[in-house]
């Protein structure tokens, strides 16, 4: 490049690459609608997902009976449970049936079948037995199946404590 040449564009006006006026209104109009709507859909989705990730209540132990009042011999026990499911709230009937087993240990069985979900119910045959009124299934005292279902009752988890019988979620059964 000759001397002259170099000279000339170094007196070349420099280009810059304007914004128009009409892309400026765009950039900031978006701009300030994004964070409008950011603004008021942010809260409503914190509401909307945060029960869903919150720690549900049903697992907190619940005071059913005082452990002198339970005996060998199978009883049918009604509690009510505080339960949250994501917004809705309720209190919920639940039937344990609680006894001691042969070291004294108090446990409790759902009384749900394990056949179809139906309510069974202790000795209603004088079998020393749970029995399904829906299909004849039979179980144990410890809630082994006997007949028709598959799989023992399950059970409640059990705390002893300061002569008290709490009772907490469902577990699967431990003594079948
Ligand atoms: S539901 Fe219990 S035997 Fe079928």
């Amino acid at each position: 490049m000759s001397n002259h040449e170099q000279h000339d564009s170094e007196h070349q006006p420099v280009k810059r690459k304007e914004m128009s006026r009409r892309q400026f209104l765009s950039y900031t109009l978006g701009g300030t609608t994004a964070f409008m709507i950011g603004g008021a859909v942010l809260p409503m989705v914190r509401f909307a997902v945060d029960p869903l990730l919150a720690k549900g209540s049903e697992s907190a132990l619940v005071k059913v009976l005082d452990e002198n009042k339970v005996t060998s011999e199978p009883q049918e026990v009604r509690f009510k449970v505080h339960q949250v499911d994501a917004w809705y709230e309720s209190e919920t009937q639940k039937v344990a049936w609680i006894s001691k087993d042969a070291s004294n240990k108090v446990f409790a069985l759902s009384p749900i079948c394990k056949h179809l979900g139906c309510t069974v119910a202790w000795n209603t045959h004088g079998k020393s037995e749970y029995d399904c009124p829906c299909h004849d299934a039979r179980y144990s005292k410890d809630g082994k199946n006997i007949t028709v279902a598959n799989s023992p009752l399950d059970e409640y988890e059990v705390v002893v404590k300061d002569g008290v019988v709490y009772l907490g979620g469902i577990i699967p059964n431990t003594r079948a």
